[in-house]
Order: C-alpha cells, then structure tokens, then sequence
C-alpha cells in the first residue's frame, strides 16, 4: 500500500512532506521520493528503503517560496524497488505520484514509445506523466484550460485503480490531483492546503477534510480547493471534521487494527486481482519468465497462518490443476529429511519474508536443486530475495499480529496460480467459471453493519464455558484451523480445529455444553457428511453454533452467511467471519 503526500503553500514543502511520509510509514513501503515546484522550477529526490535515507538526501535542500510539493512511498507491485521505480516520476517538465495500478499501461506505454517517448522505470504510472505531457504538447499555447484538458484526457485513458498529484512548470501555481479506487483526501489549512492517501498524514494540519470520490478530480493551490468531475461540471465541496489523535485517525475509527484490518479484505481482494485477469485468462507479470507446466507436483511450505493457506492451496491444486500437492509446516519440513524430486515445486508462504522457519525450509530446497516460488507480502524481504521467483501478495501492512487480510491475499493468490498453471489445459468452461467466482470475492469478503452486530451479540454469549471447537471438511477443515488459531491467538482462550470426520475418533469425548462447537457448514462442499457429525455432536449436549445458510433445528445459535455456488465464496464469506475473535 503506497503513501501519497501533497502540499501547497509557504511552509518548507519538504519538511511537510517527509513528516507527512513518516505518518504513512506504518503502510510498509520500499522506496520513497518528493518533489517540490517553485518559482516555477521543480526539485526531485528519491532513495531506496527506509525515509530516513530521503531525509540525508534531501538536507541542504528547503523550499524558501510558495511552494508546491508532492511526496510518496512505494510498494512495489511493477518493478522493483529501485531509484528508477522510485516516485516521483518525471516527465520534461512534470512530475507524477500515483497510488493503485494503471492495468492497460502497457498498451499505452507501447503506443508512446512508438511515438517516439522514451521511459526510464519498469513501473504502471510513469506512463501517466508521459501521456499527460504527450497531450499538452499537442496544442501550443499553455492556459490553465490546455493543462486541465490535457489531464483530463490523460485520467480518461486509464483503466484500473489511481490516486494521482501531478505538478508541472506549465502550472506554476497548483497541485492536480485524480482519484479512482484509491484513496485520497484533502485538508484544508489557512492559507495553505493538503493533500495526503490517509487522513492520519493531515491530522494536527488540517481541521477540514475532504474524502475525494471515485471520477472527482481538480487542483489545490494555495488558497483552493477545486474539484470537477469527468465532464468537468464543478464539484459542490462536501467537508467533514477530522480527529486531531493521529492514533485514532490510523484505525479509521475501528477499536482496533484487527478489526480495520478485516474490514479492508474486501479491498485486499479487489488489488490482488486488479491486473491479473483479462479475457477469461489469468496473468502473472512477474512470472512471465518461468514455465510451470514441466513441474509434476507441488510442495507448498509455511508456518502459522500462511500454512493453513496452503493447506487450502493443496485441495485446489489436486481438484483444479489436477496436479499431486502437499503442504508442510516449515519447522517440521527442516528436521525430517524429507525427500525431495527436481521436477516439484516448492512454494513458500510468508506474510512478512522473515520467518525463521520458512527461510530455512527454503534454503533446503534450494540446496536440493528445486525451483522456489515465494507468496509474501514484503518485497524487499529476506524470502523474496532468496527465492526465484516471487508473488507480491499484496496485501499492505498488517498491523494487527494476528494476520487477517494477508491470508486473504495468499488464498486469493494461489487460487488465481492454481488455475495459472493449468490454463491451457483446462476445460474452458471450469476456467471461466473460476475466474467469475474470482470476480465476486472482493463482494464475499464486503462486511455490512448487521452481520458486524450479529457477531457481537452472539460473542457475548460465549464468554464462559471450557474451550472451543471449530470444525469442518475440506477447504472448511483448513479454515476450522485457521479460526481456532486466531481464537487461541487473539482471546487466549482454548480453541482446536478439527476436520468433522475425526470428531468421532476421540475428541468427542470432550463435547459438553460448556464446549462450545462453531461448524462451518458448506452448502456447496459434503453438507449431509458435515450436517450428520453435527448431530453427533448434538447428541453429546454440545453447544452448536452453526456458521452457514441454513440454521439446523438442532443448533443453539446460527450465523448466517450469503449463500453462493461456489465453494470458495462461501469460504471467504466465512472467512470475513472471523471478526468474532476482536469481539470476544
Ligand atoms: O510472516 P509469516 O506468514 O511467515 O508468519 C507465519 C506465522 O507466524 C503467522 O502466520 C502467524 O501464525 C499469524 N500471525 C497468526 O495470526
């Protein structure tokens, strides 16, 4: 999740800038940069990794005018993070940050080229100030009407998702600035105005906030706050007030970053998907170089969290792609000599690229001469660095230590992979049917203020009592885990996972009605198995608490989940279930 900054006015635009950055700095970044118009001349500086190396490069340097500066931190999702791929990005006399992902800059950057533009990153949003000066050049007088025309044209050739401030000597006087599916807000201060991608960076500057709507774009100078639309009608300004507490402002008015980071799944699921599906095919960019199909089997390889997903993965890989999968805990991986073949592959799972476990599970591998595909959500970590190719999973910084939306990410990942590696293979309808369920997760994962107060008043109830089962089959047996775990994690209460079919191999001698049972009952997935081990549980006195589409009359409680055909969409709207744990 990258940071965006902006300002406008007489202040040292740097020092607002970087200090606006540092607030947006528990977003996770790679690479950071600002840049700074005055007088008509624009200043630009970028550096790899952490702020402070910005903070040495840009020193001696300090707006003295009125000023107007841009500033951002990357995670990068095209291209690595190098100074190149670094924002700001410039043209002859402009200079672009964007937030999102531009899919369809590869056509445009085809098109520029062939024109004759050069580019100097591998990333989506240079091409956004290539094509905003390839428009202005077209007519030879620069008016304010020209400059607003030329990006007007520019925003309306981009598909995806963007959060864009543009400055350019052509526009002395203000910033420019387009939103769609990113965020961006805007505060007003007096005599000098904000722009920032979270309102934490404008809390303590600005008392006034503007939440900038999807197609609204426009300027900020010193004094104002312009806004219009696509057919640039003028936009009424709609202010809101923001909380001076910068530590309430980074849990958007959640209680905790948990829970503001189940909420934000839904977004999650949209960015993982955004330019990787396009006409019934699934596309992996960074994978382009490597042939999947000379590999016979998958070993997927995890700890925690990440390796409930990939015991997700492995029933996915078999039923789907047909392909033999396993999947390991890496601490046990490590110590058991396991035998491995060359034509396997060996995915590593990491929501942080750091853990222990998982790194050295991969440096086995690799010494054994297997091909190593890490799913991880840091690009510049120690996994992504060891490993030969890698997924971003894109799934921004998690705060909260119990991981929520990088699961998500992962899941959603290596179930597009799934269907990757076996696309010219499979049976055409199954993959369009695949890639539609795809489509609708973002939806799935959506929370709606009801089922947000069900969870609460039903938690309530199950304060007291000894432990908690949670059970299932199939993908919901993975999932049972991966609930229990965060039960365990968040709560420090007693919680198991249980597949249903083993309930009856002993553990069910434990069920009694201080035992608490959460079945995850799939409509779509062995509803008469799963239905008929909830009744042996009933029959033990168990409390039942059934998470489904249809209540069982011999169940104490239900939550009901939005019926879908297809599995994995009532995973995933179970899933976003798990908020019952930050209640608890
Ligand atoms: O960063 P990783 O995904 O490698 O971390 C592995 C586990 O420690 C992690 O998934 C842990 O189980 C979760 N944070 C629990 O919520």
């Amino acid at each position: 999740m990258c940071g965006i900054v902006g300002y406008a006015g007489r202040a040292d635009a740097k020092s607002v800038l970087l200090e606006g950055l540092g607030d947006l700095e528990y977003r996770g970044y790679d690479s950071a940069g600002i840049a700074v118009l005055e007088q008509g001349n624009i200043k630009s500086f970028k550096a790899v990794g952490k702020l402070v190396n910005l903070v040495e490069q840009t020193q001696a340097y300090q707006s003295q005018h009125l000023s107007f500066g841009i500033g951002h931190t990357r995670w990068a999702t095209h291209g690595k993070p190098t100074v190149a791929n670094a924002h700001p990005h410039a043209g002859e006399t402009s200079q672009v940050i964007h937030n999102g992902i531009i899919e369809n800059y590869l056509e445009l950057k085809n098109d520029l080229i062939a024109k004759g533009i050069g580019f100097s990153s591998q990333t989506d949003s240079e091409v956004i100030v290539k094509l905003f000066e390839y428009f202005l050049n077209e007519s030879k007088e620069q008016s304010w009407q020209t400059v607003q025309h030329a990006f007007m044209k520019t925003i309306a050739k981009l598909k995806g998702a963007y959060a864009i401030l543009l400055i350019s000597q052509s526009l002395p006087d203000r910033i420019l600035f387009a939103k769609y599916a990113s965020p961006l807000v805007i505060g007003k201060g007096s005599g000098e105005n904000f722009i920032a991608s979270a309102d934490i960076a404008l809390a303590g500057k600005a008392e006034k906030v503007i939440y900038v709507k999807d197609y609204q774009m426009g300027y900020v100078s010193e004094k104002d706050i312009v806004m219009f639309d696509e057919h640039s009608e003028d936009i009424h300004l709609e202010f809101k007030t923001l909380y001076a507490d910068k530590l309430k402002a980074m849990k958007d008015g959640f209680r905790f970053f948990m829970e503001k980071e189940i909420y934000e799944q839904s977004e999650v699921a949209k960015a993982v998907i955004l330019d990787r599906l396009k006409d019934d095919k699934v596309y992996f960019q960074e994978l382009a170089d490597f042939d999947f199909s000379r590999f016979k089997s998958v070993r997927l390889c995890a700890c925690g969290t990440s390796y409930h997903a990939a015991l997700v993965i492995v029933y996915l890989l078999e039923r789907l792609a047909k392909i033999k999968a396993k999947a390991e805990i890496a601490s046990e991986f490590n110590y058991r000599q396991p035998l491995l073949e060359k034509d396997e592959l060996f995915i590593a799972i990491s929501q942080s690229g750091e853990t222990a476990d998982t790194l050295e599970a991969v440096k086995l591998a690799k010494a054994k001469g297997l091909f190593v595909l890490s799913i991880c959500n840091v690009n510049h970590s120690s996994l992504a660095q060891l490993s030969d190719a890698l997924i971003l999973a894109r799934a921004g910084v998690e705060k909260g230590v119990a991981s929520t939306k990088a699961f998500t990410a992962q899941v959603l990942v290596l179930w597009l992979f799934t269907l990757y590696i076996r696309q010219n293979t499979l049976d055409n309808e199954l993959l369009s049917q695949e890639i539609k369920a795809i489509q609708l997760v973002s939806q799935a994962l959506y929370i709606d203020a009801s089922l947000h107060q069900k969870i609460h008043r039903l938690s309530k109830r199950y304060l007291h009592g000894h432990g908690f089962f949670f059970i299932g089959r199939d993908i919901f047996y993975a999932l049972a885990l991966e609930a229990a775990l965060k039960l365990k994690e968040i709560t420090y209460l007693h919680a198991e996972g249980y597949a249903c079919g083993e309930m009856k191999h002993g553990p069910i001698a434990l069920a009694d009605p201080e035992l608490f049972t959460i079945a995850l009952l799939s409509k779509n997935i062995l509803f008469d198995k799963t239905k008929s081990n909830i009744e042996e549980l009933s029959a033990r006195d168990a409390t039942l608490c059934i998470v489904g589409t249809q209540m069982l009359e011999l169940a104490d409680d239900y939550l009901p989940i939005k019926s879908y055909d297809h599995p994995m969409l009532e995973f995933f709207a179970r899933h976003r279930a798990r908020i019952f744990a930050v209640l608890v």
